[in-house]
């Protein structure tokens, strides 16, 4: 059904301006500053957007939904993973594809695609994890990049699992660079982590709280150069993930004041939460624990600051959902097998606006830059999504900056049984949430169709 948004103030990476959109179909076709109803079809589907925000729909460029890890599989699938996303504001999600060492890549990437394919509400794509290297499997991701998946991942992290060898990311960087695809890492050195694991274990520290010590600033900073090193070495583009601290913030922007193509990714657990949340009594610390772990509150306004300057690209969530009682709970005994996840898919972008915007940290810019337009440059999606253009996907979110609340999991649509911002203030709410130019959510309802998101293939962007 055609739409009109009418009255809004336009916000994008760069623009602020009262006025109409029309979308016909799934893209959007009109932006004027007053439309007039004459003009358009009968049966027009209108949103009075006064005294709201237009933002572009958000892009979370970091998600995991189908994961086998840790000895069990994270809670969502793309139903409730679509649900949360969309009553949060998002419409597109990129989700890491992480198969065993063992699995064939090919195979990985068509599993993964079949569990998206008939229940996301949300467009959505993958990065490619690299967990081997091999030369016979060479082929299989040059595959999956002509099939659409223009970006890798590599884990330098979590040993004898998901980690790569450096023979083998060397060679996958190499790759890359062939194919003038981006590398996205998770940068911390995993035989630094498993030996400190190892010890805190032997010493009696088994609680979530020693989740943090194992993992220091340094062990993540050490990753970020050691990825920055082979990218200076290869000219390949790289994205560190979750990026937690100040330390590997310095580290990307050293490697890229030498000439590094480095882009940063933060995500919203680090800017919000920090070290004293696994601490807490009663295995409660273990729903905050993830990789890298929360840091000491110092490293926050770094991240913010980082936000503000553009120094850090883009703030995604890493949504790792495992539930509090039957999985995070594999962990009672040692925190070493406690999955590591902190869901915040359907929070991500109310978060920003409470803590980032409304404590004046950051502008709404700088929010829909970091949430929405950097990711979709970054990832070959622009201008089709990240942008509010003629021509662009009508994947629209109308935002009530008036709406006052709390986060709580009686309104998350996770399938995990807690929410770890359970009781925070919250400001703002996305009203309206359209994908292609069908609404999706209304007030953090989903009321939407299951299936309707398209795989979203993309070209190499370098
Ligand atoms: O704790 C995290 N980050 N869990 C998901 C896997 C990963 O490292 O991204
Ligand atoms: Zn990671
Ligand atoms: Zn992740």
């Amino acid at each position: 059904m055609p739409l009109l948004i009418r009255n809004g103030r336009l916000i994008t990476a760069t623009d602020d301006y009262l006025a109409d959109i029309f979308c016909a179909g799934e893209t959007i076709t009109r932006i004027e500053p007053a439309i007039d109803p004459k003009t358009l079809p009968a049966g027009t589907e209108v949103i009075d957007a006064t005294g709201k925000y237009v933002f572009p729909g958000f892009i979370d460029p970091h998600v995991h939904i189908y994961l086998p890890f840790m000895g069990t599989l994270a809670a969502d699938d793309y139903a409730s993973a679509s649900r949360a996303a969309l009553a949060g504001g998002t419409t597109t999600l990129i989700e890491m594809i992480c198969p065993g060492p063992t699995d064939a890549p090919w195979e990985a990437f068509e599993l993964w695609r079949a569990k998206a394919k008939d229940l996301a509400a949300v467009d959505y794509t993958f990065h490619m994890s690299v967990v081997r290297f091999e030369d016979h499997v060479r082929d299989q991701f040059r595959k999956i990049v002509g099939a659409g998946v223009a970006s890798f991942k590599v884990f330098l992290a979590y040993k004898g699992a998901l980690n790569l060898s450096d023979e083998h990311l060397f060679a996958a960087m190499k790759l890359a660079r062939e194919l003038g695809v981006i590398v996205t890492a998770h940068c911390e050195n995993a035989d630094a982590i498993d030996a400190l694991q190892k010890s805190s274990l032997a010493a009696g520290h088994t609680g979530p709280e020693w989740h943090g010590p194992s993992r220091p600033p340094v062990v993540e900073a050490d990753g970020v150069h050691h990825l920055c090193a082979f990218a200076e070495l290869l000219g390949t583009h790289v994205y560190t993930v979750h990026t937690s601290c100040d330390a590997a913030v310095r580290a990307g922007l050293a490697a890229r004041y030498r000439g590094v193509n480095v882009w940063i990714e933060s995500v919203i657990p680090h800017f919000v939460l920090d070290e004293s949340y696994a601490a807490r009594p009663d295995f409660e610390g273990a729903k905050y624990v993830m990789s890298p772990p929360l840091r000491h509150t110092a490293n926050q306004e770094v991240l913010w600051n980082g936000v503000k300057s553009r120094a850090i690209s883009t703030v995604a969530t890493d949504h790792a959902p495992f539930r509090f009682r039957e999985q995070k709970e594999m962990g009672r005994t040692a925190f070493t097998l406690i999955p590591n996840g902190i869901p915040s898919v359907q929070e991500r972008v109310d978060l920003m606006h409470t803590y980032g915007v409304c404590a004046e940290r950051l502008d709404l810019h700088a929010l829909v830059d970091a949430c929405s337009t950097q990711a979709a440059r970054l990832f070959g999606l622009y201008p089709r999504k990240g942008a509010i253009r003629i021509g662009s996907d009508a994947d629209l979110v109308v935002y009530d900056p008036a709406f006052r609340g709390t986060f709580s999991k009686a309104e998350s649509h996770s399938n995990v049984d807690y929410n770890a911002y359970e009781g925070w203030q919250r400001i703002g709410r996305a009203s309206v949430v359209t994908v292609r130019g069908a609404v999706q959510a209304r007030d953090g309802k989903f009321v939407g169709t299951i299936g309707r998101g398209q795989f979203l293939a993309r070209e190499p962007t370098h």
